[in-house]
């Protein structure tokens, strides 16, 4: 399985910056066949970033999208309007869950809206830090798991990518506050053993699973070596360019 080194741009640089760090990126990048490298920069950036970008280095992930195809939506996107930008679409996202009251109902939607237009949701999970603290943490991941992929058949479930971010662990600054790898292993082993229950065992093994949560270049081997983990979701330390490089040579020296 490649492994996917993913770099969330959240609310940061105008269209100008994002074609400047793209540039830069595939300058740097040689052609590695068995990363994935993917960015998702703002929406706005897309149309122009997808006449850029060199598909064979890096590939486009938007970091939200709408469920319904067209319509009376104000001020949303939607996947059928991304298709053709990009390969990816981050989804169920915590800020979007904790900050514009995404739920799983809608979440599933969002998924299932990504597949029917071939775009590989990267469906995020993960666990508040008072949902940890009251035992709740296996609860949340099986129910967000089961949740967001309600809709997805096992002929689809291979179109998708479930990635593990602790809501806690997300944009630190503290290395106490990073999660350590055997907590990560503990919600990876989860994720796939529900996986497994819904699809079974050879599906669930198939299903790349990534970690994101203040992921950076000192880290990233630490959760690249928890068996079960197939990559990384990176917000703040994807924001500079050598970082996000250190990761990908990380990944890198890992998987060799
Ligand atoms: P972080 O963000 O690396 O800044 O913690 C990760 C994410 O929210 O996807």
């Amino acid at each position: 399985m490649k492994t996917y080194i993913v770099g969330n741009w959240k609310l940061n640089f105008n269209v100008g910056e994002s074609s400047i760090y793209l540039h830069k990126l595939q300058k740097k990048l040689p052609n590695y066949r068995d990363i994935e490298v993917v960015v998702a920069p703002s929406a706005l950036a897309l149309q122009s970033l997808s006449l850029q970008v060199d598909r064979h280095k890096v590939k486009l992930a938007a970091q939200n999208a709408f469920y319904r195809d067209y319509g009376a939506y104000t001020g949303e996107i939607s996947f059928s309007q991304l298709r053709g930008l990009v390969d990816f679409c981050i989804v169920g996202h915590s800020e979007r869950r904790h900050i514009f009251g995404e739920d799983d109902k809608m979440i599933q939607k969002k998924v299932a809206a990504a597949i029917r237009n071939k775009i590989t949701p990267i469906l995020c999970i993960g666990e508040t830090e008072s949902e940890r603290a009251f035992g709740e943490t296996a609860d949340v991941i099986r129910d967000q798991v089961m949740g967001g992929l309600a809709d997805v058949s096992e002929e689809d479930i291979d179109k998708v990518i479930i990635a593990y971010e602790p809501v806690w662990a997300i944009s630190s600054t503290k290395a106490s506050k990073y999660a350590a790898p055997d907590e990560v292993s503990e919600a990876v082993k989860l994720i796939r053993k529900t996986l497994k229950e819904i699809y079974g065992e050879k599906t669930a093994e198939a299903v790349p699973v990534l970690f994101g949560g203040s992921v950076n270049p000192s880290n990233a081997g630490g959760y690249l070596t928890v068996p079960g983990v197939n990559g990384i979701l990176a917000g703040g330390s994807s924001l500079i360019l050598s970082e996000f490089i250190d990761i990908i040579e990380v990944a890198k020296r890992v998987r060799s």
